[in-house]
């Protein structure tokens, strides 16, 4: 058991807190010292008492192209007085096919549809049916086995935590989970690869893992394999130079599905639109959300190669092709807000911008290096992360207090488990970076 230090434990839970069971949050700690924020504006939040506080995630890895952004801010009010709601089932409303084609079209690579979800658990819940119903629509359906990765992330839908890599996500609905699953290593190892810029040069290996998984289950009875490119929720995991292509070769060799779970790492997080632009890989599936409406209306999506969507279009015409779908798949409101973050990252050239301002992050993160406990400094992109020895007795509070500590002095930043992760909006200044890395030093040296 740990203790609390005496400021985690200073205030009385305020009546109104209570109704509100927090996702993914430590409630009653929360309720004690809560952090309540009323606006935001471009790189900052204003907080309930009247501070300024520097975004330094995107909100949730979402608001890509900083808050409230007025184009898109403009097109969601001009949506909302034209067509508030229209049934994606048998109907659809125009928004819908013009965000698809937009997409698409940005996109290339081969994928020609997209599925429209709500969030990114829907994206890779809806990813996964469709990969195991290819399948079978193939005559294929001995291909039942989906495979992740420790420590990957897939948001908290069944199949989400059933892929996906994180303990405590997963043991209470140990008895709940998909059947057939398992899982390649991480390729998270700080004896090899602490303190690397960018891609590590060591772990490429790692992918011949998906060989014995191959050569345990037979190849007849896997459908596909999901990865994050990088991990983002484990703490800005890296991919190591070579990996992803290496994957790739063997999805292909076997017939397995390759989905890549883009949630994170789209939408310029990495520098550009999806990191098959960055890294020269192309999934068969891509799942998407957050950054594709910089988080101002909820979406998500699968997108699909050409030949996934044509190997569900063989029936006779009238029949439903694919039993799956979301009263709010593709909304109105979502999409016209998806539309208008398109063109804004397009016509202010975030995804460049993002892929310049990338040294500026990996000087400033690595800066950190040396600091009190800090076993490893990593970036990629608009991402990155500082890693800390535990505390004995007490995992994760060193991390914990040091966002606490950023929020109480200016700065939003992300803590998981004995990580600090940042991902900043896209137009974030050189100035800020620094005063963001200045906050977050302080913080280490103040919580050491
Ligand atoms: C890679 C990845 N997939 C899926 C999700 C789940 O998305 P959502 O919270 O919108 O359901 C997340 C959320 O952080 C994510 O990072």
């Amino acid at each position: 058991m740990s203790t609390l230090p005496p400021s985690l434990s200073k205030t009385e839970p305020a009546a109104e807190l209570d109704s509100l069971w927090m996702p993914f949050t430590h409630n009653r700690l929360f309720k004690k010292q809560p952090r309540v924020v009323v606006q935001a504006e471009g790189m900052y939040y204003t907080s309930q008492d009247g501070r300024p506080i520097l975004d330094g995630l995107s909100g949730l890895w979402c608001s890509n192209a900083g808050h409230r952004h007025p184009k898109i801010v403009a097109a969601v009010k001009r949506q909302l007085d034209v067509l508030d709601y229209a049934p994606p089932f048998q109907t659809m409303h125009d928004k819908g096919f013009e965000l698809a084609a937009k997409l698409t079209g940005a996109t290339g690579r081969g994928f020609e549809q997209v599925f429209f979800t709500n969030s990114g658990s829907e994206a890779v819940d809806t990813a996964l049916k469709i990969a195991l119903a290819y399948h079978k629509a193939r005559g294929d359906g001995g291909r039942f086995r989906l495979l992740g990765r420790a420590k990957g992330y897939h948001g908290v839908g069944f199949g989400g935590i059933s892929v996906g890599g994180m303990v405590a996500n997963r043991k209470a609905f140990a008895s709940a989970l998909l059947p057939g699953v398992d899982h390649l290593p991480h390729t998270h190892d700080l004896g090899a690869m602490a303190f690397s810029r960018g891609q590590p040069s060591w772990g490429a290996h790692l992918a011949e893992d998906l060989e014995r998984l191959v050569q345990l289950h037979d190849a007849s009875t896997i459908a596909a394999l999901i990865i994050e490119p990088m991990q983002g929720s484990a703490g800005v995991i890296v991919p190591p130079v070579g990996y992803l292509e290496r994957i790739r070769e063997i999805c292909t060799k076997h017939g397995i599905l390759l989905i890549f779970d883009e949630v994170i790492t789209g939408f310029g997080r990495i520098g550009s639109l999806f990191s098959a632009d960055r890294f020269g890989v192309v999934p068969d599936i891509l799942c998407f959300a957050k950054g594709i409406t910089s988080g101002v209306v909820p979406l998500g999506g699968a997108l699909v190669q050409k030949a996934i969507y044509d190997a569900f279009m063989q029936g006779p015409e009238h029949l439903v092709e694919f039993f799956h779908g979301y009263t709010y798949s593709g909304h109105p409101l979502a999409c016209a807000a998806g539309l208008a973050a398109l063109e804004v990252y397009h016509d202010e050239g975030l995804f460049e911008r993002a892929r310049a301002l990338e040294p500026v992050l990996e000087a400033a993160i690595h800066s950190l290096r040396g600091e009190p406990h800090v076993i490893d400094t990593r970036n990629l992109g608009l991402a990155a992360a500082v890693e800390f020895e535990p505390r004995p007795g007490a995992a994760s509070l060193r991390a914990m207090e040091i966002f606490h500590h950023c929020f109480d002095h200016g700065a939003m930043v992300r803590y998981t488990s004995e990580i600090i992760a940042i991902g900043p909006a896209l137009i974030i200044s050189e100035d800020e970076i620094a005063q963001l890395i200045d906050i977050l030093r302080n913080a280490i040296q103040a919580v050491a």
